[in-house]
């Protein structure tokens, strides 16, 4: 990756911490630009309560990092809120619509930012598109029925690949798709989701980002969902 890309994913991060509710749990994500995201965090430690992850790296870097990490069970049990979640994407479209899984986390992504009630999408510029699609998408699914959903994503003109040597957190397969015409991404989250043996589509649509933090070399944009035109 160029140093470049790094230093935005960096001001992306950094720029999260003006998003975080002082006081409160915070709700984390996974990836490269949120561990720059929980670097950051560090040097503010003080001010979450600690943090709900989305996988066994991020908690590891928060541990590292002296940030508790909470159970979200526990969490929503004691009737806790968590206002904010901060994640990446590999694609964003201008309706704030997501691919996300390139780190194979997508599954614990969704369940983590549908307990929060603020998705912060942070990317650097080279993440958004007009259309999402050019990313594989990634699909999480139960290892029996691998060959099941790769004949049936191939039905939909996609070109699916098991990722070798992959194991997600919870056990299962990511098969990622090339190929995807995704005019409707919102249906086409809905109908995947729906196969048996398909545990999460990586497809954020149905439920996008609240605002995403963009970094270039111009500086930061913050766009909200409102805001947004696509
Ligand atoms: C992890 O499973 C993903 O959803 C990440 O949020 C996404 O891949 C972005 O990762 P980077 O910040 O490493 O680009």
């Amino acid at each position: 990756m160029p140093m470049d890309q790094n230093a935005l994913k960096r001001a992306a991060a950094r720029a999260a911490l003006d998003e975080l509710v002082d006081g409160a749990i915070v709700g984390v994500g996974s990836g490269s630009t949120v561990d720059l995201f929980v670097d950051e965090l560090a040097g503010q430690r003080a001010r979450v309560a600690g943090a709900v992850s989305s996988s066994e790296r991020s908690s590891r870097r928060l541990r590292e990092a002296g940030i508790e990490v909470l159970d979200l069970n526990e969490v929503l049990a004691a009737g806790r809120s968590v206002p904010v979640y901060v994640d990446g994407a590999d694609e964003i479209d201008g309706a704030l619509r997501m691919i996300k899984g390139g780190g194979g986390a997508l599954t614990r992504e969704k369940i983590v930012a549908a307990a929060c009630e603020r998705f912060v999408c942070i990317v650097d510029a080279s993440k958004c598109v007009e259309r999402l699609g050019r990313f594989p998408l990634p699909v999480e699914v139960i290892p029996m029925a691998r060959e099941l959903v790769a004949a049936r994503l191939r039905a939909t003109g996609g070109r699916p690949t098991l990722r070798e040597g992959f194991v997600t957190d919870n056990g299962n397969l990511i098969l990622d798709v090339a190929g995807l015409d995704l005019v409707d991404p919102v249906a086409f989250e809905a109908e995947v989701d729906q196969w048996p043996g398909v545990v999460t589509v990586g497809l954020f649509a149905r439920s996008g980002a609240d605002v995403v933090i963009i970094a270039s070399p111009q500086g930061i944009e913050r766009r909200t969902a409102r805001s947004s035109t696509g």
